[in-house]
């Protein structure tokens, strides 16, 4: 089994738009015995609760299911069960590496490094932009199962 954790600030709206895009990708790909998803905060506030509104809205739109979805913090612990932690945004990669207390982490990478936007994910926690960020994590997402597919030989 292939482990992937998306990882954001609060768990409340790009990590879990992350999560649940990629496990729809997965499961499109016939590929949901072989890879598992997850997502998780660096904060601490929204433990145990639903995504934002606005995320549950942008996935409604494009018909992707959102349940099960409670924000929980990434753990120092998550580091070694996730073969690949997708950060959303420069400062998740850093807080990821301090709760980490900076043990090698060469598995962790920023989502659009993948593609040929290298940027941080725009957080619509404060820009209001569910669209613009459910663009370009769906695009991230697809170069990143093309990027598991070919390092891992995975056929469906
Ligand atoms: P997210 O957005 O990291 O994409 O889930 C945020 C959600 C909540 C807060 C910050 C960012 N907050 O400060 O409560």
């Amino acid at each position: 089994m292939i482990r992937v954790l998306f990882v954001c600030l609060g768990n409340i709206c790009r990590s879990p738009m992350a999560e649940a895009i990629f496990r729809d990708l997965v499961k499109r790909e016939g590929l949901s015995e072989k890879i598992q998803v997850d997502s998780a905060g660096t904060g601490d506030w929204h433990v145990g609760s639903s995504p934002h509104r606005g995320t549950l809205e942008i996935l409604n739109k494009y018909q992707i299911k959102a349940d099960e979805l409670f924000a929980r913090k990434f753990t120092k612990e998550d580091l070694n069960k996730f073969d690949y932690i997708i950060g959303m945004d420069e400062s998740n990669i850093g807080n990821i590496k301090k709760i980490s207390e900076h043990a090698p982490h060469s598995n962790t990478i920023r989502l659009l490094d993948l593609t040929d936007q290298p940027k941080d994910v725009p957080d619509p926690y404060y820009t209001g932009d569910f669209q613009e960020t459910y663009q370009l994590v769906s695009l991230g997402c697809q170069h990143l199962l093309e990027k598991i597919k070919a390092e891992m030989n995975l056929k469906k």
